[in-house]
């Protein structure tokens, strides 16, 4: 069973006021909030063994250091990966995908090469490969939206596919629209066509099942602080073959086995990937969260955030002048909806909601080609869900809606 009571109680933040009034949180594509259970883990960290890892021959280093690959160990088990030398932590999920693209595509993109990525990324997927196709001369490539503009034209991807990209990147879920991508066909699609493939993982992991193998990517990307764990650490899965012929992105300390005056030896994976001083009490923090999260399961997540969706979508269906973006089948989507009231900018929404106790967010939402697609303003006002959100806060958005409708005087 969900027990909503006991989530929300596990949350400090929800107990806290905003202008004046209870908190409500629904700007969860940006980040979530974090459980009791995870602030105290970093506090534990900080208060009983904070040292530095794989360099201690004392206590509290080794368990510094056990927790750290704990987490990287938990983390492979949640995504189905072979093991921990497939993981790297790294700042956020941005970082991973620029790794990606500086190390991984700096060797395989050649002159007129193709790179392919759609119109709907977020410019963490989309800045790198630009950068890359720039510094390469290479042709940066676009997967169009569908007619309705809720998501990837099929068609456009196949016709690009045949363009033979040696990269594809593609995000699971929108942080605008919603929509999920079918990843395992597209990972398929890619493979056929002898792409590699590299798949944004942020904003689906949270409430959706990854299983690695079944989906067969090459690369997939996330970020503990969009799934309860601490921000500053984000997540790179690669296959082991692919990480073993890369070179490392940055150098210096831990990431290598030997040196002497003008060569060194990398170390073992997934640790040459890692230089310097780690995010320690991040890495501990993400492993408490994904406890959390297979504690409640991510199929009962899911369920529970798409009768969110279904809840919110049915409401602002009665609302005048409201245009909600995204597939209107919520099996198509995940807890994210972007909207649009007419004639109002949706920094004035995101405004009324704030005096309202109520976090949304509002404007380009880091997809400023998409979101000019959709919207005039090239600003949308954006709502998201997860765990601990209510049918009760849903109907508060709905009054803030009708509030903000009041005060333009929009029928
Ligand atoms: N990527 C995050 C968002 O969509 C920050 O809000």
């Amino acid at each position: 069973m969900y027990d909503i009571d006991k989530i929300r109680d596990d949350f400090p933040i929800l107990k806290t006021k905003m202008n004046g009034k209870r908190l409500i949180y629904l700007d969860n594509a940006a980040t979530t909030q974090k459980p009791q259970q995870v602030i105290s883990a970093i506090v534990d960290y900080y208060s009983n063994y904070n040292s530095n890892i794989h360099r201690g021959l004392y206590k509290i280093s080794e368990k510094a250091t056990q927790k750290y690959s704990e987490s990287k160990e938990i983390f492979a088990k949640f995504i189905n990966a072979n093991s921990i030398e497939e993981i790297i932590y790294t700042k956020n999920t941005t970082e991973a995908i620029n790794l990606i693209a500086l190390t991984y595509g700096e060797k395989i993109i050649k002159e007129h090469d193709h790179i392919l990525i759609s119109e709907a990324e977020h410019h963490s997927n989309l800045i790198p490969w630009m950068q890359l196709a720039k510094r390469k001369k290479a042709h940066l490539d676009y997967i169009k939206l569908n007619e309705q503009k809720s998501g990837l034209d099929i068609e456009s991807l196949k016709e690009q596919m045949e363009k033979k990209p040696k990269i594809t990147a593609i995000f699971h879920a929108s942080n605008v629209l919603g929509t999920i991508n079918n990843i395992k066909d597209i990972s398929k699609l890619a493979h056929k066509n002898n792409s590699s493939i590299l798949i944004d993982g942020a904003q689906s992991i949270p409430n959706i099942k990854i299983d690695i193998k079944d989906i067969d990517c090459d690369f997939f990307v996330c970020s503990s602080h969009k799934m309860l764990g601490p921000a500053g650490i984000g997540i790179l899965f690669a296959k082991k073959s692919i990480l073993a012929d890369m070179p490392p992105l940055f150098s210096g300390g831990d990431m290598i086995k030997v040196v002497n005056k003008y060569s060194c030896a990398w170390n073992d994976l997934p640790w040459k990937f890692e230089s310097g001083t780690q995010n320690i009490e991040g890495a501990i923090g993400f492993r408490i969260a994904i406890d959390y999260i297979n504690k409640i399961g991510v199929e009962k997540i899911r369920k529970y955030e798409k009768d969110l969706m279904k809840y919110f979508l049915e409401q602002t269906n009665n609302i005048k002048n409201i245009e909600v973006f995204g597939p209107k089948n919520i099996d198509e989507r995940v807890g994210i909806a972007s909207f649009e009231i007419k004639n109002i900018h949706p920094h004035d929404i995101a405004y009324i909601f704030d005096k309202q106790g109520i976090a949304i967010r509002a404007g380009h939402h880091c997809a400023m080609p998409l979101v000019s697609e959709l919207s005039k303003e090239k600003a949308l006002a954006r709502i998201s869900f997860y765990i601990y959100n209510t049918k009760q806060e849903i109907d508060e958005s709905i009054k803030a809606i009708n509030k903000v409708k009041n005060i333009f005087k929009i029928e």
